[in-house]
């Protein structure tokens, strides 16, 4: 039995979960697993009636009544400081100490790449995204705000233990996928907090023989993965360079309506949700592509143990992309429920 949170969120978020789970029930029926699902309220509309966010009784029974907590998407236009978004989603992120952020980026159709030449396939990796440490603590300020004299200041952390769990988990991953693993940093210019990951990085290398590893530097990385990206397998970076190379990533292989992540700490809750925002320019249109969703939920049956209802998932999902049965953004007509549909059918 796979116990599962579902935080639909705002705009498109409940569209697409609403479809994720639909292939999630028909997976579990065809390939005879238990899943329980629960829905939570949390989002935009609830913070509107309540002011509400994260309450501590809904944070607690996230971390401690769930396996794992598939979420759509944070942010609406009526709730400008996103205030609902910071303590939803970075509130889950931070508290349950979520520090690998995973996103496979595999080319399905070579006509979704905007390179030339590249058969589908060929790009096929792993950016692992540290998750919870960098510029992005929020340690910094400013000084004489708004004058002419203005000073600002972030801070970059990078601490020993945050280095060597993520890149023990990306060796680890290297290992179960074609053996290569690039840190991309800025270790030149950045030279305590990314020294630090290189130093980490040789010391863990021994550990895995089987995994070639070396150290890119990020601009230099963020040129090769649009000139050679096929060479790429697991990349890991810190927070801002996941950040920045998984979207880069993305785009290779047809962008925001086909990248899934999870973010996960072992042991822990585990979190799987699309990359995409809630798009409220598309929300009630049918045009939501819930394959992002989706891919996210095969992620976390594989995560589970279901790794061949995961496959077919994925299966499914890169056919209907050849097929162009999909929505708008990936060239089709479908609208989310007839993508979802049709995605059950191909199940069998
Ligand atoms: P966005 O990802 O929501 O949308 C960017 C563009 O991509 C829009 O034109 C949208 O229509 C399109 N798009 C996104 N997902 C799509 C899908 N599944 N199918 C088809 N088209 C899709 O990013 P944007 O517009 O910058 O942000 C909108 C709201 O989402 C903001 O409030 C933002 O803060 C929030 N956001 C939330 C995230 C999260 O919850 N993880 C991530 C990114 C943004
Ligand atoms: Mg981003």
């Amino acid at each position: 039995m796979i116990r599962i949170a579902l935080l639909p969120g705002d705009g498109i978020g409940s569209e697409v979960i609403t479809a994720a789970v639909q292939v999630l029930d028909h997976a579990a029926r065809r390939f005879d697993f238990a899943i329980e699902t629960k829905w939570f309220d949390l989002g935009a509309d609830r913070y509107l009636r309540t002011g509400e966010t994260l309450p501590e009784a809904e944070y607690c029974s996230l971390r401690d009544d769930f396996d794992a907590i598939l979420l759509g998407a944070f942010g609406d236009p009526r709730v400008p400081s996103n205030i609902h978004a910071k303590d939803i989603l970075l509130g889950l992120r931070q508290r349950l100490d979520l520090y690998v952020n995973l996103r496979p980026v595999k080319l399905h159709d070579a006509r979704l790449c905007p390179l030339k030449d590249r058969a589908a396939g060929e790009i096929d990796m792993a950016i692992v995204r540290e998750n919870t440490e960098s510029v992005y603590v929020g340690i910094g300020g400013s000084f004489k705000l708004g004058t002419v004299d203005e000073i600002a200041q972030n801070m970059m952390l990078s601490s020993r233990k945050g280095c060597d769990r993520i890149l023990r988990f990306s060796f680890d991953l290297a290992r179960k996928r074609r053996g290569r693993l690039v840190l991309c940093d800025k270790a030149n210019a950045i030279e305590s907090a990314h020294g630090l990951w290189r130093r980490a990085l040789a010391e863990l290398a021994p550990q895995y023989p089987d995994v070639e590893a070396r150290t890119l530097y990020a601009d230099v990385a963020a040129m090769q993965m649009v000139t050679h990206p096929h060479q790429f397998d697991v990349v890991v970076g810190d927070n801002m360079i996941g950040d920045i190379l998984s979207d880069l990533a993305a785009a290779l292989v047809g962008g925001l309506g086909l990248a899934p992540s999870s973010s996960t700490h072992p042991g822990r809750v585990a979190m799987y949700e699309p990359v995409h925002g809630s798009a409220p320019d598309i929300v009630g249109t049918g045009k939501a592509n819930p394959l992002a969703a989706i891919l996210s939920a095969a992620m976390l049956l594989r995560d589970f143990g279901q790794v061949a209802a995961a496959d077919a998932i994925d299966t499914a999902c890169a056919e209907s992309v050849r097929a162009r049965e999909t929505t708008p953004d990936l060239g089709g007509t479908r609208t989310t429920t007839q993508v979802a549909e049709l995605l059950c059918r191909a199940l069998g």
